[in-house]
C-alpha cells in the first residue's frame, strides 16, 4: 500500500502533539512522535554522563539506541522513558541532540523507514521541510511565546511536577533560539505548509481547520 503522510511541525506548545494524536485518531491513521525520538537520544547521553560538546558519542548513541514506540509508550530496551523523557533537563539537552547532524540523519532515516507503506501524522520540526517534503499535506502551528510556556507549565504541574514560569519561558526563549537557528534542519515553516497560529482556539477548532484541509486535497 502506498503510504499517506500529514506532517505536522512547530515549536514546543504550539499544539503540535495534541493535534497530530486528535488528528491521528480522526482519520484512522499511525502516530509519529519525532519529538520523543530526539529526547529518547538526549535520555541516553545523559544516562552516559556525555557533555554537551560530545556530538559523535551522541551520533553513536542515536544510530544504535533500542528505542520502541508502542502504545503510547516510549521503550529504550525494556525501560520504559515514556515520564522521563518530559523532564525538563531532558527536553534542554534534546535541543542540544537534535542539532548534531549525525544524530539527525540517524533518526531522519528510522522515520522514513517507520512511514513505509503507512498512513501517517508525523509531527516535529522538520517533517514537512525535509523528512517528508512530498507529504500530502502539511501544517506548521504556531502560538505566542506566553501561551506556549503556559501549555507547558500546565501539563507539567499536572503532572506533578514542581516548575517555574518565568524559567520554563527563559528556557523555551532559549530552545527556540537554537531549534530556529541551529544550522541543521532548522524549524522553519515547509513549503507549501499550512500555517494556523493556536493562541485563541481551542484544538476542536484546530481539529476541525485541519481535517477540512486534509479533505479538500485527498480522498480517504
Ligand atoms: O517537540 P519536542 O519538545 O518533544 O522536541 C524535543 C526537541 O527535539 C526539541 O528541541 C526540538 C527537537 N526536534 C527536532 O529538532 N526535530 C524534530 N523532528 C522533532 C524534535
Amino acid at each position: 500500500m502506498s503510504s499517506i503522510i500529514i506532517t505536522i511541525d512547530g515549536p514546543a506548545g504550539s499544539g503540535k502533539s495534541t493535534l497530530a494524536k486528535l488528528l491521528a485518531s480522526r482519520l484512522g491513521f499511525d502516530f509519529l512522535d519525532t519529538g520523543a525520538m530526539y529526547r529518547a537520544v538526549a535520555w541516553a547521553s545523559l544516562q552516559a554522563n556525555l557533555m554537551p560538546q560530545d556530538t559523535q558519542s551522541m551520533g553513536m548513541i542515536a544510530a544504535q539506541l533500542p528505542l520502541r514506540m508502542q502504545d503510547k509508550h516510549v521503550f529504550i530496551n525494556d525501560t520504559d522513558v515514556t515520564l522521563d523523557i518530559r523532564h525538563p533537563d531532558v527536553a534542554q539537552m534534546a535541543s542540544i541532540v537534535a542539532s548534531v547532524p549525525a544524530v539527525r540523519e540517524a533518526l531522519v532515516t528510522q522515520q522514513r523507514t517507520v512511514a513505509q507503506g503507512r498512513r501517517m501524522v508525523t509531527e516535529g520540526r522538520d517533517q514537512g521541510s525535509v523528512v517528508f517534503p512530498d507529504a500530502v499535506c502539511k501544517f506548521f502551528l504556531t502560538a505566542s511565546p506566553v501561551v506556549r510556556a503556559s501549555r507547558r507549565y500546565s501539563e507539567l504541574t499536572a503532572a506533578g511536577r514542581e516548575v517555574d514560569f518565568e524559567t520554563l519561558l527563559a528556557q523555551q526563549q532559549e530552545r527556540d533560539e537554537r531549534d530556529q537557528n541551529r544550522a541543521c534542519s532548522p524549524l522553519v515553516k515547509a513549503d507549501g505548509a499550512l500555517e494556523i497560529d493556536t493562541s485563541d482556539l481551542t484544538p476542536d477548532e484546530v481539529l476541525a481547520h485541519m481535517e477540512q484541509t486534509i479533505r479538500s486535497v485527498v480522498r480517504l
